[in-house]
């Protein structure tokens, strides 16, 4: 298994990943599964700024993971939250925590990034033990804050500190991968 960049090429594989976790699961808060285009156009947009990895296994992408904006004012640049997710037949084999070792290891690189935040739809056993696992401590819960199939989700928030994050300074500009 390789873990390597994200490319527009990947999004149908994505896009396959994602699918049954939006069409049968309360994990994901989207209700109808974006198609390869859509997913296409998210890596581009998400790129400027973040890394988007997938892991790769003899060059079928089996898992992916990113970091997104966390709030909109500019204040909360140097804060993101961060979202995995690994095709259904290779969970518990350590592909998600490969994915976040290097998740990890490139957005303290950056030297901007102070903190990442991980909202989890509750109940999820295996985020919650792979947050903890990367050092993730709990914030909170938002209860009843999502409906989804006739019933109310709750969702907890985790958050970790990026070692180096404020090494560049006060994050300004959109372009903080570049300081
Ligand atoms: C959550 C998810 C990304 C974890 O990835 P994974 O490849 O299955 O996890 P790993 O094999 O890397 O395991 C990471 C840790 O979680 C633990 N773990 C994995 N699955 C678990 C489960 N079902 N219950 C409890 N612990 C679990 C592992 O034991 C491991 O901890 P350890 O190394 O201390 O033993 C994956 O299960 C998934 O894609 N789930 C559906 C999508 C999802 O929930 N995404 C997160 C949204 S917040």
């Amino acid at each position: 298994m390789i873990i390597r960049d994200a490319l527009p090429a990947d999004a149908a594989a994505i896009a396959e990943i994602y699918r049954p976790i939006v069409e049968r699961t309360t994990i994901s808060f989207e209700l109808d599964a974006p198609d390869a285009a859509e997913i296409r156009s998210r890596i581009r947009r998400v790129t400027r700024i973040y890394p988007w990895l997938v892991a790769a296994d003899s060059g079928a992408v089996i898992g992916y993971a990113y970091a997104t904006q966390h709030r909109e004012r500019a204040a909360y640049a140097s804060s993101l939250d961060v979202s995995v997710y690994v095709d259904g037949a290779v969970r518990g084999r350590g592909v998600g925590s490969s994915l976040y070792a290097t998740l990890f290891r490139l957005l303290e690189q950056a030297g901007t990034f102070h903190r990442a935040f991980a909202g989890i739809a509750l109940p999820n056993d295996a985020s919650v033990a792979l947050h903890t696992k990367h050092g993730f401590e709990p914030v909170g819960t938002y209860r009843e804050v999502g409906r989804k199939f006739g019933r109310w989700i709750d969702v907890a928030w985790w958050q970790r500190e990026l070692r180096n994050g404020g090494a560049c300074g006060e994050a300004r500009t959109s372009r903080m991968l570049r300081c």
